[in-house]
């Protein structure tokens, strides 16, 4: 039976891609602060990821590994001008520090399946966008160190994918740092945790290095990567930042 281990399975994406992978017959341990209701894991490690130690800990007890999926993650909703330094500093702790952190740990166990790593970046780690410039820049951080670990790890045999969801509806707006309430955007009701899910298990299945969803954000990514003042004009209009 093959073995992963995904954090940040209490809820939302987490718990969806650990249901995902047991109903293909994977064990799975999930791992965060709170135990997830119901019976979405095989084993749950309680983990604080940001706590170096705690870390360690979970490392030391983890026999075979096929599998390390790096999904716990927080948002940031306040401009830069706005956000505090301890705010910022918790952020990239859990959305950078942590999941490297934990792959550098996990690296041996790993090499010896020849397994993987699914990082779960953001289709923010490649559109800016306003009052959430902190987790962009979290986020762009963990894609980066995704797609360059890849050939790191090439003659090891451990593959790596890069997954880049856009918004779906979770507990993540709730867990957010700073004081900013999201303001609704378009295509939020197109993808839900079980579809993303659904797509991890079959891009890793298929080898592949990177998956965006849902995939019909490729136009917007590219339209904007042309035409930023565009993306501009819509995130002043998003947040009302001409009027302030
Ligand atoms: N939802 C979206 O629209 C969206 C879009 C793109 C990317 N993502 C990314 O997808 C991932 C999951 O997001 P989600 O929407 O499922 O959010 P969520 O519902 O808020 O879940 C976040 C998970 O991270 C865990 N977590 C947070 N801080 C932790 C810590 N210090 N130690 C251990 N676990 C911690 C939480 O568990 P505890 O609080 O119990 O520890 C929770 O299980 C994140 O990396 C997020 O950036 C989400």
């Amino acid at each position: 039976m093959k073995r992963a281990l995904i954090t940040g399975v209490s809820g939302g994406l987490g718990a969806a891609m650990a249901w995902e992978f047991r109903r293909h017959g994977w064990f799975v341990t999930g791992v965060c602060r709170t135990a997830p209701a119901g019976d979405v894991c095989d084993e749950f490690i309680i983990c604080d990821l940001t706590d170096p130690a705690a870390v360690s800990r979970l490392a030391e007890s983890v026999g075979t590994l096929d599998l390390l999926i790096n999904n716990a993650g927080i948002g940031s909703y306040a401009s830069w001008e706005e956000l505090d330094e301890a705010s910022l500093r918790r952020l990239m702790e859990i959305d950078f520090f942590a999941p490297v952190a934990l792959t550098k740990a996990l690296l041996p166990a790993l090499a010896r399946s020849r397994g993987a790593v699914i990082n779960i970046s953001s289709v923010a780690a490649v559109v800016p966008v306003a009052c959430m410039g902190a987790y962009n820049a979290a986020k762009a951080a963990i894609a980066m160190f995704s797609e360059s670990l890849r050939p790191e790890l090439h003659s090891r045999g451990i593959r790596v994918l890069t997954v880049m969801p856009g918004r779906i509806d979770t507990g993540f707006s709730k867990r957010a740092v700073g004081g900013r309430t999201v303001p609704d955007t378009p295509g939020r009701t197109a993808s839900s945790a079980d579809g993303l899910a659904r797509q991890v298990y079959r891009a890793l299945m298929w080898h592949r290095r990177r998956l965006i969803y849902p995939a019909w954000y490729v136009a917007p990514i590219a339209f904007i990567r042309h035409f930023p003042a565009v993306n501009e004009y819509f995130n002043r209009k998003l947040w009302g930042l001409n009027r302030e």
